[in-house]
Formats: structure tokens, C-alpha cells, sequence
């Protein structure tokens, strides 16, 4: 353990887990009938990727998924979030489903249920079917009810054992920078001309939950949303007005339809230009249906200054004097605390049961000669993350459990393979896994909190 003080002690029912997602762990993107996402086509496409580096073999997880549960099972996790591909289960994207697809991901399952590994499923981590995307992808109004027919065909074949169902990741990161910004997949740049993104994310959220209540699945339902609290970096009013657009466009535009059934009052000012008339009678209904958890992935916060409208009159700036992981993000934990106490107030009786989905660091992880990485740096922001979220708890914050991302270093979309955030590490050349010092500290952690109990 670091840290001066005791590792807090968390409620012996509390959910331990690690989280991975399709296109960046499993490659084998021709095999057994998987057809392109829009991640295949753009991490092919020059310039896109950090040098060029695509999720073609990434960590061969589709082939090694055997030896990757044992590693798991090692750690003593509960649960592992992983995601399912679209394009394995229909390949351009609707019609019937691609049976050696949905084996794979039923074999997947089984595995991990073998090891007392409860899955939790993602339905949306970014791979959309590019046949789809050719069609309008998630601008058209009718990509919500595709997304809700893949759903009900996955949940018939998994709806027996998946334990928690996660709709979409992050649709936040999916606007801003899939279609906004035009740094992921599909590499728009729409700007704020993106909200139809958003809402069509957060209906398609709606109707895929009513396919899997359809479908009688046994597990919890519920959605991740990338959330950060935002500093203005001055007392001054337009630094303060800076602040609130990067709230709303990172945190509210998704939190309040979905627990509140309303979008904040500073949309149609902040996404200026944009077609709001996408959200019809009805929508807002189907997009804040009751659900048994709120999944939260959670960094790094925001500290942000005004500028001139081409950012959305914001500027991100440096938070003075506080260290930064390998991907320039700020290490500021207390910021854990404050955005879990914060949404306890804001939307109170709606926020259901939390599940931090996703939390943790890349660093330059120095390897010695067997590969083996001592990995402080991540230990430490680990250990300082899960004590912000234990204040949250002793606070009030009702959070259920915790999946440290990620069990293996993989693809890091833009950034390729060179950013690492495993407790594991992966060696490209060789696909040979070795577990780091963060591996046998996160095994201790959950270790200490079952003996305790
Ligand atoms: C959030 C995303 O869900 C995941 O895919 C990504 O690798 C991590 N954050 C780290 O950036």
C-alpha cells in the first residue's frame, strides 16, 4: 500500500474489476466474419493514428482470451467490463445476426463465468459497423433503432449470464472529438453542428434498454458517461462563463436527459447553429428510463480559461504545480471526491447505485530485462483515486464498485500503442503479458478488503 495513511476499507460487497474494450484488445479484424468498423477505416487512413498504428492485431485477445482470464483470475477480480463489437454480430451494421460472432463473445462469457468472473458487458465502445456510418451513422434517426435490434440480438444469446449491461461509453467523447473535433473515428468536424450526435447516442441508449427489458435479461442496466468537474482558472466572470460551456458540453448534455428526462437550458446557446429540432415528442422519455446503475469513468478535471469562439469560447489550461500522467492529464484526485459529492446533490433520488466503470493512468513504464515494469506512478494514482472515492462514500455517495482501467496495455485510439495504461503489460512483438507491480498492488487491494470482512 502507499499513501501515509490506512487503506480505507470498503464494504464487503463491493464490486472489484478491470475493463478493456473490443477494438482496442481483440484484433482479428477480418476473422470469422467481422465486418470494417469506423475504427478499421480510420486508423488506415495516414496521419489519423500515432505512427499509423492500428487495432488490426492489438493484443490478440480474440486468439489468447484463455490465458488472459487466467492472468485475470489472478488478480481476484469480481467482475470485467469488456465490450462487444457491433461488426462481429452484424457485419454491415442491421439484418441477421453473424453466428460466429455472437459464439465467440458466448464462449468469452462462459470463460470468464468459469473463473467467478461476473461479465459486464458494453454494447457501444466506439466500432461502429462503417456500413453504417456510410448511411449518415449516428446523425440519422434511424441508427438508434439498429442499435436497439444488435442489442435484443445479443441480449437473446448472453441476457442469461451478462451480471451489468452498459448501453453506450462515454457518448461525450463519441460528440466531441468522433464528430466534432475530428479526432477519433469517424473524423468529422461538425463542431457544434454534433448535438444530433448526442441526442441520437442518448435515444439509442433508450430504446437499447427497452431490448434488453424486452428480452428479460437477468443482469442490472445502465450507461457510462465520461464525467470531470471544470475549473474556471480565474475568479474573472468570462473564465466562469468558459467553465459552464465545457460543463455542459462534457457533463450535462448527457447526465440531465438521461437522470433528469430534460436538457440544461444553455443548449441551444452553447451549440449554437445546431438542428435541435432532432429531438422529438417522446424522446426525452425514452432516454430517462428508470436504470439500476450510473456507470462513471473518470481522469482528470478541467481547469479552463475564456477564449474566442472557435473552441467554444474555452481554452483548456495547465492546473499549476500538479503533476500530469503520460497522456498530459492532471493527477488531481480530490477532483474524484468533488465530482461524485457533486452529482449526489445535483440530480439526488435520480441518481441511481454508481459503478466507476473506468478510472486510471498511462505512464512511460520502464521495463526491466524480464519485462517486468515497477510501476509506482500508477500505483500511487490508484491509490489516491480509490481513497477520493472512498470520501465520497463516507459523504453519501452510494458507489457499488470500481473497474480499474485497464487490465492490459492496448490500443489507445489516436494515440496508438504508445500510451499504456495496463496492469499488465503487453509486448507488441511477441504478445507476451507481464503482469507490473500495479497488478499485485490492485490483488492486494481487493484482497485486503475481502479478508477484513
Ligand atoms: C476512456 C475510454 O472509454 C477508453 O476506451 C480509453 O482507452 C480510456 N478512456 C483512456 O483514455
Amino acid at each position: 500500500m502507499t499513501g501515509s495513511e490506512q487503506f480505507p476499507q470498503f464494504p464487503p460487497d463491493f464490486v472489484w474489476g478491470v475493463a478493456t474494450a473490443s477494438y482496442q484488445i481483440e484484433g482479428a479484424v477480418d476473422e470469422d466474419g467481422r465486418g470494417p468498423s469506423i475504427w478499421d477505416t480510420f486508423s488506415h487512413l495516414p496521419g489519423k493514428t500515432h505512427n499509423g498504428d492500428t487495432g488490426d492485431v492489438a493484443d490478440d485477445h480474440y486468439h489468447r482470451y484463455a490465458e488472459d482470464f487466467d492472468l485475470m483470475a489472478g488478480l481476484g477480480v469480481d467482475s470485467y467490463r469488456f465490450s462487444i463489437a457491433w461488426p462481429r454480430i452484424q457485419p454491415t451494421g442491421d439484418g441477421p445476426a453473424n453466428p460466429a460472432g455472437l459464439d465467440f463473445y458466448d464462449r468469452l462469457v462462459d470463460t470468464m463465468l468459469a473463473k467467478g468472473i461476473t461479465p459486464a458487458a458494453t454494447l457501444y465502445h466506439w466500432d461502429l459497423p462503417q456500413a453504417l456510418e456510410d448511411k449518415g451513422g449516428w446523425m440519422q434517426r434511424d441508427i438508434p433503432q439498429r442499435f436497439a435490434e444488435y442489442t435484443a440480438i445479443v441480449a437473446e444469446r448472453l441476457g442469461d449470464r451478462v451480471g451489468y449491461w452498459i448501453t453506450l461509453n462515454e457518448p461525450f467523447v463519441v460528440t466531441a472529438f468522433g464528430y466534432a473535433l475530428g479526432t477519433h473515428a469517424p473524423g468529422h468536424r461538425l463542431l457544434a453542428g454534433a448535438f444530433p450526435i448526442a441526442h441520437h447516442q442518448l435515444l439509442g441508449h433508450g430504446l437499447a434498454i427497452d431490448a434488453l427489458r424486452a428480452a428479460r435479461v437477468s443482469g442490472k442496466l445502465g450507461v457510462t458517461n465520461a464525467m470531470a468537474p471544470v475549473h474556471p482558472a480565474t475568479d474573472d466572470p468570462a473564465d466562469h462563463t468558459a467553465a459552464h460551456i465545457l460543463d455542459l458540453l462534457h457533463n450535462r448534455t448527457y447526465a440531465d436527459p438521461l437522470l433528469l428526462g430534460r436538457y440544461p437550458d444553455d443548449v441551444p446557446a452553447v451549440y449554437r447553429g445546431a438542428d435541435l429540432s432532432v429531438i422529438k415528442d417522446g424522446d426525452l422519455d425514452k432516454i430517462s428510463t428508470p436504470l439500476d446503475f450510473y456507470g462513471l469513468n473518470f481522469y482528470n478535471p478541467h481547469r479552463v480559461r475564456a477564449s474566442g469562439p472557435e473552441n467554444f469560447g474555452h481554452e483548456i489550461v495547465e492546473y499549476p504545480g500538479v503533476t500530469t500522467t503520460a497522456m498530459g492529464w492532471p493527477v488531481v484526485p480530490e477532483a474524484f471526491t468533488e465530482l461524485l459529492t457533486g452529482l449526489n446533490e445535483r440530480y439526488g433520488e435520480k441518481l441511481p447505485p454508481v459503478y466507476i466503470t473506468e478510472n486510471g493512468a498511462a505512464y512511460d513504464d520502464k521495463p526491466d530485462a524480464d519485462g517486468r515494469v515497477q510501476d509506482d506512478d500508477r500505483i500511487a494514482y490508484l491509490d489516491s483515486h480509490l481513497r477520493a472515492v472512498h470520501a465520497a462514500m463516507a459523504a453519501g455517495v452510494d458507489v457499488r464498485g470500481y473497474f480499474c482501467w485497464s487490465f492490459l496495455d492496448n490500443f489507445e485510439w489516436a494515440e496508438g500503442y504508445a500510451k499504456r495504461f495496463g496492469l499488465v503489460r503487453v509486448d507488441y512483438e511477441t504478445q507476451e503479458r507481464t503482469p507490473k507491480a500495479s497488478y499485485d498492488w490492485f490483488r492486494s487491494v481487493i484482497a485486503r478488503t475481502r479478508d477484513a470482512h
